[in-house]
């Protein structure tokens, strides 16, 4: 999905201006400078244009620059090690009591691992291709990247540029739009598509396998359905009526598709900003919000930082006009947020009283992804305790 403003960026080339549309899905600016690279351009002579905030435009081989972008990732690696060594040693003079991650470090470690992640997206993001009109690479050994282009930023009927970074993204998300994501629990698969919330950890599934339904469940609403899985879920529990609504225009177009897919008539789609419109009151409302609130950078973290908590209050506020006397809100969240001290249990169970809700019953999970198994993961203390909960709700 282009952005509506258009953005274009220029460079000269066998002394000529070239111009072509600016493509980002990560919201970067269009490149202020650009060089053109090719095979014979080393990793050292790149990576160090690049930190210098240099954009290299690739004129070599399409496999080779895919070696590239890996050799720039271990320059970033290194450089980090290094500067995380620093620290260690500078923490090895400090007594012991000083060593100690004391709990007012540990929002800072989320957030300069978030500007870790954003600082190597930046230098990554400044290897970039052309593509001719209808997304055609003429590099040598390019593969047919049109449909997954297509697919991921929609039709463009002009060149463009954009980061090899973002290219991948688009061939990634194309294998798993093809592919599916197995669902056991559910016996199928769900196919997502590019920019939208992907279930690929999905412990939480079974947690609203296991929830028992309101007794009248006659009509339910998936708020933020990404790919529809809530709703699919609610749909194979005999739900007769489903409204399933997102933000995203990706997300409509991927759960619609995933619907037919699986013959699922008793579900409607509808674009808004949390509850439908024009609907009747729901016995049951399902809600996986983004887990951690934090601001996100570019469209494709709207899934998964929530700034401010803006729509998981949005959500609970809401409940008071939208949900049936004897209705259950199914809230899908993992108390990550709460040991990386984002926001505390008091809180949120602060909001769902000011929202005239009182929790009638929480299942929990514990994740079963590589991460939280990861103890190199900066964030592995936080990750290893993490908890995801189904709260079930009603009104106080
Ligand atoms: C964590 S994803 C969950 C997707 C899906 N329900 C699932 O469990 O796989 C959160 C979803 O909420 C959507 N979203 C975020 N803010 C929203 C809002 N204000 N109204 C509707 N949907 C929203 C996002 O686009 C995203 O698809």
């Amino acid at each position: 999905m282009l952005s509506t403003e258009k953005q274009y960026v220029q460079w000269f080339e066998d002394e000529t201006l070239h111009s072509a549309r600016w493509l980002s899905e990560s919201n970067h600016a269009p490149p202020a400078r650009i060089v053109l690279v090719d095979d014979k351009t080393t990793a050292d002579e790149a990576y160090r244009l690049a930190c210098e905030g240099t954009s290299l435009l690739w004129r070599g081989d399409f496999h080779n620059a895919k070696q590239l972008l890996q050799a720039l990732n271990r320059r970033i690696d290194r450089t980090n090690e290094r500067s995380e060594q620093r620290k260690i040693k500078k923490a090895a003079n400090k007594s012991t009591a000083d060593k100690l991650v004391t709990p007012e470090a540990i929002p800072n470690l989320f957030h300069q691992q978030r500007q870790t992640q954003a600082q190597r997206s930046r230098i990554l993001s400044r290897l970039l291709l052309e593509l001719e009109t209808g997304y055609v690479s003429k590099l040598r050994r390019a593969p047919d990247v049109s449909a997954a282009c297509m697919a991921a930023f929609g039709q463009l009927d002009e060149s463009c540029l954009l980061s090899f970074r973002d290219l991948q993204g688009a061939l990634g998300a194309a294998q798993w739009r093809e592919k599916g994501v197995p669902i056991e629990s559910l016996g199928l698969s769900i196919f997502p598509h590019y920019g939208v919330f992907a279930p690929t950890r999905h412990e939480y599934v079974q947690l609203l396998l296991d929830a028992p339904l309101p007794d009248t469940c006659d009509v339910a609403f998936d708020i933020g359905t990404g790919t529809g899985l809530l709703a699919v879920i609610l749909a194979q529990r005999g739900v007769q009526q489903i409204i399933a609504t997102d933000l995203n225009p990706r997300a409509l177009a991927c759960a619609s598709e995933n619907f037919v897919r699986l013959e699922l008539s008793a579900v409607q789609l509808q674009q808004a900003d949390l509850f439908p419109n024009d609907a009747p009151l729901a016995n049951l409302i399902v809600c996986n919000p983004p887990w951690l609130p934090a601001k996100p950078s570019s469209p494709l973290e709207y899934a998964v930082y929530d700034a401010k908590s803006t729509m998981l209050r949005g959500l609970l506020q809401g409940t008071k006009q939208h949900l049936a006397e004897q209705g259950e809100v199914w809230l899908i969240l993992s108390d990550l947020a709460e040991h990386l001290q984002l926001r505390s249990r008091d809180e949120l169970l602060g909001w769902f009283a000011d929202a005239g809700l009182a929790v009638k019953y929480r299942l929990d999970t514990t994740p079963k992804h590589g991460r939280s198994q990861d103890n190199t993961d900066p964030l592995f203390a936080a990750r290893s305790l993490e908890i995801t909960s189904l709260w079930c709700l009603e009104r106080v």
